[in-house]
């Protein structure tokens, strides 16, 4: 049996992710901020607030008591608002960067030495280009960033893949969080699940647009 681990199992994407892998009987570590609000079971669970180094550390340290080994990682982590640059708050947008950026890079630099050779890293981006828009200023910097670091990091870890996904608008709680609409003919986060995990089986490595 393989082992994934997914950060960000209580959300939308997550959630579906990690649930679409269980029924493909893959052993699920979930990593969530609250645990109690991770529904597909059964995965083990772990707690971890990526925003905070130690409890990031804490959580893979917890994964190494739980699995050997880690086969499949995806960060599906991430945090939105709109707020224009003038009015935001340091805070916000610390926020916005640690759940989208930074917390990415503590959770797979803590993660290495616990995935397999040939294992496969998996990020939630965005279409990055299309969010410089309006009180978009954190999160699309901060989905930038991410493509960047994915990139190097696809560069650093061969024989490993590193896939980072763009998807359109996919029909989640992130969306309350922000004054727009979520556009007609948005994808369900269960086919946005289905079509991930379809290219991790056919070894996709390197931008994901779906
Ligand atoms: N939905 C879309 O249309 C869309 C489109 C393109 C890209 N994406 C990306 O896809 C990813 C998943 O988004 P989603 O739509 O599933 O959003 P979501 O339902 O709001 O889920 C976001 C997840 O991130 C977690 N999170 C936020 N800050 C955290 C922190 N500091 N520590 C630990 N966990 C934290 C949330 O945990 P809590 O439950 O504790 O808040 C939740 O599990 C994000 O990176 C998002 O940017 C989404």
């Amino acid at each position: 049996m393989k082992t994934a681990m997914v950060w960000g199992a209580s959300g939308g994407i997550g959630s579906a992710l990690v649930q679409r892998l269980v029924d493909e009987g893959w052993a699920v570590l979930s990593v969530a901020r609250d645990p109690g609000t991770v529904t597909p079971l059964p995965s083990e669970v772990i707690e971890a607030d990526v925003a905070d180094p130690r409890s990031v550390r804490q959580a893979v340290a917890r994964a190494g008591e739980l699995v050997q080994e880690v086969d499949l990682w995806i960060y599906a982590v991430g945090d939105i608002t709109s707020v224009k640059a003038e009015d935001m708050s340091p805070e916000d947008w610390e926020r916005i960067l640690a759940a989208n950026l930074t917390g990415a890079y503590l959770a797979i630099h803590y993660s290495l030495p616990l995935l397999t050779a040939e294992a496969h890293m998996v990020f939630l981006g965005a279409v990055s280009e299309r969010l410089r828009l309006p009180g978009l200023a954190a999160y699309a910097s901060a989905k930038a960033g991410l493509e960047a670091f994915a990139e190097v990091l696809r560069k650093e870890q061969r024989p490993r893949r590193v896939t980072l996904v763009r998807p359109k608008a996919v029909q989640t709680p992130l969306w309350g969080k922000v004054p727009f609409s979520l556009p007609p003919g948005a994808m369900s986060p269960q086919d946005l699940a289905e079509r991930v995990l379809q290219a991790i089986q056919d070894g996709h490595s390197g931008v994901l647009n779906l």
